[in-house]
């Protein structure tokens, strides 16, 4: 098991891997590998757009600097997990909206303690901003019409200056009578109106053909 350039992300030939916060437990049904004692949970691309991301990407965030992140989109917990596992002294705030996935992601934070899960609309930043404060990263996977304009809200309410933001942009389903080239446009003029900037956007295929990973910066 390798170290990656992500801070607890490690690589095993092409896989990649994060160490098992809660040892023996498994949270989508992932492998469970033991090296030197120390237990590993294979991170797959195919269920996850992060992983997906890390493993696409030329220049992968080191998260050195993250001490807090708003997940916004956390639905079953499979990704956040995989950041719980990879940023253990972090705060992780969850917003999900719908009751049915939150009941897994709230069970998932009553092992982890770094996990705090707030059911409520990514939408509505205004109605979590103030127990969230200020983070380091924004992630956002969503799936939703107005995804920039959400992430640029919550950037607005919730990013530190020197922040960080990844966001998985749906290109498929928003219309199909855009293409990707113009979906991305438009987000990106979205993202500018608030001050943000696009460093890099990752065609996610062949994990996912429906998204692009965007890194945002302040
Ligand atoms: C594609 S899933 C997220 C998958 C997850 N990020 C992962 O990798 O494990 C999208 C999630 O966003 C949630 N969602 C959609 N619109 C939302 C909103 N406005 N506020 C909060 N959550 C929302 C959905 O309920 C769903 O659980």
């Amino acid at each position: 098991m390798d170290p990656s350039a992500t801070r607890g992300v490690f690589r095993h030939g092409r896989d990649l891997y994060t160490h098992n916060l809660i040892p023996g437990r498994r949270v989508y049904g992932e492998e469970l590998r033991i090296e030197s004692g120390t237990e590993y949970r294979h991170w797959d691309p195919w269920r996850s757009k992060l992983a997906a991301y890390l493993l696409k990407t030329p220049d992968a965030p080191s998260f050195d600097r993250v001490r807090s992140v708003l997940y916004l989109g956390g639905a079953h917990g499979t990704t956040v997990s995989h950041l719980s596992d990879a940023l253990p002294q972090a705060t992780i705030f969850v917003v999900e909206k719908s009751p049915i996935s939150f009941a897994p992601l709230l069970a998932l934070s009553r092992e982890r303690p770094n996990l705090l899960p707030l059911l409520a609309d990514a939408q509505l930043p205004e109605r979590y901003a103030a127990d969230v404060g200020l983070v380091d990263l924004l992630y956002q996977d969503v799936a939703q019409r107005a995804q920039a304009q959400i992430f640029r809200e919550n950037a607005l309410a919730c990013l530190a200056p020197a922040g960080e933001g990844l966001l998985m942009l749906k290109v498929r389903s928003i219309t199909q009578s855009l293409t990707t080239r113009a979906v991305l446009g438009a987000a990106k003029r979205e993202l500018e109106a608030g001050h943000l900037s696009v460093r890099e956007s990752i065609e996610l295929t062949p994990f996912s053909r429906e998204h692009l990973a965007l890194r945002i910066g302040s």
